[in-house]
């Protein structure tokens, strides 16, 4: 299993394009900037996969050799895309691939529905792009090709903000908005787990990383109030559904063995800003839970 990490931070980057805060400006000056939560993920090192699509996808795809077309043709190594949320930070380079001959997209049933109504991505690329869309079940596995499975994970009923008066489903349907994917190598070899929404710490959670290699997880916020200190406002990281970096890492603590490796970093996070003071005063308790902060065009070989 090969995997390339495409871009870790939370919606809008970093530098976020309207905001001058400290750690903004310090990425606009050095260059050390973050593009926006995607992930490529192939189980033969030839046949890939995108986990969400990125606003920021078209770079991300130019600078992975991997995803580039075969010489003289138009024969790209990329199968499909599965989508953890329909958030628009994972959702908008579904636009940026309507040039594709074909397309296939994974996704819950309550984000499918989304994206071919609140947010009509399904039918704006219809005419572009013949589009053919799964649906995904916590529970039940997708066999991809190259060998890889992928297993879907319930991790929350955090809508979009621009889906948030659809109406409630009736009782019995499905209210996965946001999943998280286990996914296994040729033979069962490899077990990575990518979790870039994470409400809580559920049982299902914690079964999925036991014997993973590698875990890639919710890095939105390092504590609960964080955005409301930077913003003023009142949202909270739990509040918007993501589990701080200070209540998880107890978490991976308990569970040493895999790699971890915070990802969707929000530009507020200070774990988000390489060789700053307070990312390094956060490194020892990272460390000691075996955990790390990941970076953009990270491979990994499991
Ligand atoms: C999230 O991850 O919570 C969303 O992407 C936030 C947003 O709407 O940008
Ligand atoms: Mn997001
Ligand atoms: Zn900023």
């Amino acid at each position: 299993m090969r995997i390339r990490i495409l871009g870790t931070a939370a919606g809008g980057g970093l530098p976020q394009w309207n905001c001058g805060c400290a750690g903004c400006a310090t990425a606009r000056h050095t260059g050390a900037v973050r593009s926006q939560d995607c992930l490529a993920i192939s189980g033969d090192g030839s046949a890939w996969y995108l986990v969400n699509a990125s606003p920021d996808l078209r770079t991300q795809l130019l600078a992975a050799p991997e995803l580039a077309p075969a010489p003289g043709s138009r024969a790209t190594p990329l199968h499909g895309v599965l989508l953890t949320s329909g958030e628009l930070d994972h959702t908008l380079g579904l636009l940026t691939l309507r040039e594709a001959a074909g397309l296939s997209v994974h996704a819950s049933a309550p984000v499918r529905a989304a994206l071919h109504g609140a947010f009509p991505v399904g039918p704006l690329l219809a005419p572009y792009t013949g589009a053919r869309w799964h649906t995904v079940v916590p529970g039940r596995a997708v066999e991809l090709a190259g060998g890889l499975v992928a297993e879907p994970l319930a991790l929350g009923g955090k809508r979009p903000r621009y889906a948030a008066d659809l109406p409630v489903p009736p009782e019995g349907e499905r209210t996965d908005w946001v999943t998280g994917y286990r996914f296994t190598g040729p033979d069962g070899r490899a077990r990575a787990v990518y979790a870039p929404g994470l409400a809580a710490w559920t049982p299902a959670v914690d079964r999925a990383v036991a014997d993973a290699d590698v875990v890639i997880l919710d890095g939105t916020f390092a504590t609960d109030d964080e955005l409301a200190r930077h913003t003023g406002g009142a949202r909270t990281s739990r509040g918007m559904g993501h589990l701080p970096v200070a209540d998880s890492l107890p978490h991976l603590a308990r569970r040493p063995g895999p790699r971890y490796l915070y990802t969707h970093l929000n530009n507020t996070n200070p774990l988000a800003h390489r060789d700053s003071p307070e990312a390094a005063a956060l490194a020892p308790a990272l460390a000691a839970a075996g955990a790390a902060v990941a970076e953009d065009g990270t491979v990994l070989d499991l």
